[in-house]
């Protein structure tokens, strides 16, 4: 099957409500069952097929989702872009909370995930990373954006926690010095899964709340506050998407 774009949501993104003549496929893979079904259908003329990463009910906790059975069913369906949705907390002026930013790079603190395809079994591989997202997908993102007027922040460094608890002020203190903009905890090891996987893979960061300790995040951080935010931000997701699958 031809799929212009596979998108993987996030927190606050368990389907894509404008998809049409939705098509529900389960997939099994040599790594196990990914987080559920994948929706296929028709979004801005173009196959696109959804998958919610943290399965549609989220029951699947960030350190317990099966990064690499969902890329592979992704692939099997035939998925050679992915678009990943990930919701995140902001750290860096301009990244506050609705905000939508296409983050150029990672820094990988989880640990315990399994994170590769490759098992020491045949050719090695270290695939380079330099660029963890693609460069010609997130030029796509950006244009999509524009085209259907949804304002995207161009770049930043996406930092991947553990998780499932956030964080405390200082590790978001530290993760300021390392240089990242925004924290979340699924960016990693999907992103370099995508890579040895061979994909095109970008990421549409949503910022739901400010990291703790940062801009006006007095307040805690709750579920609440997350869902509504995410869903604010969320407005001009479908055009974007309709878009990008369009055009892609
Ligand atoms: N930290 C980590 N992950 C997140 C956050 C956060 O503040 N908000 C949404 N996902």
């Amino acid at each position: 099957m031809d799929i212009a774009l596979a998108v993987i949501g996030g927190t606050g993104v368990y389907r894509l409500a404008a998809l049409e003549d939705v098509q529900t496929r389960h997939f099994d893979t040599p790594y196990g069952a990914p987080s559920g079904p994948l929706r296929i259908g028709r979004l801005g003329g173009a196959q696109v097929a959804f998958l919610a990463r943290h399965g549609e009910g989220h029951a699947l906790p960030p350190h317990r989702v099966n990064y690499r059975a969902n890329l592979h069913a992704l692939q099997q369906a035939g998925g050679r872009r992915v678009l990943a949705l990930n919701t995140v907390g902001g750290i860096t002026e301009g990244y506050g909370p609705r905000v939508l930013a296409c983050p150029d790079q990672i820094i990988d603190y989880t640990w315990g995930r399994e994170s590769t395809y490759w098992d020491g079994e045949g050719e090695a591989l270290h695939v380079d990373f330099g660029q963890p997202y693609s460069p010609a997908l997130r030029t796509r993102v950006l244009a999509a954006a524009q085209a259907a007027g949804v304002a995207v922040v161009d770049g930043g460094c996406y930092g991947a926690t553990q998780g499932p608890r956030l964080e405390t002020n200082a590790e978001i203190a530290r993760l300021r010095r390392d240089g990242c903009d925004l924290v979340g905890m699924t960016g990693m090891p999907e992103a370099g899964l995508a890579r040895e996987l061979g994909l095109d893979y970008a990421c549409l960061a949503i910022v739901a709340n400010w990291a703790a300790g940062c801009g006006d995040a007095t307040e805690e951080i709750t579920l609440a506050e997350v869902l509504d935010n995410v869903a604010a931000a969320s407005a001009g997701l479908a055009d974007l998407v309709a878009e990008l699958a369009r055009n892609g």
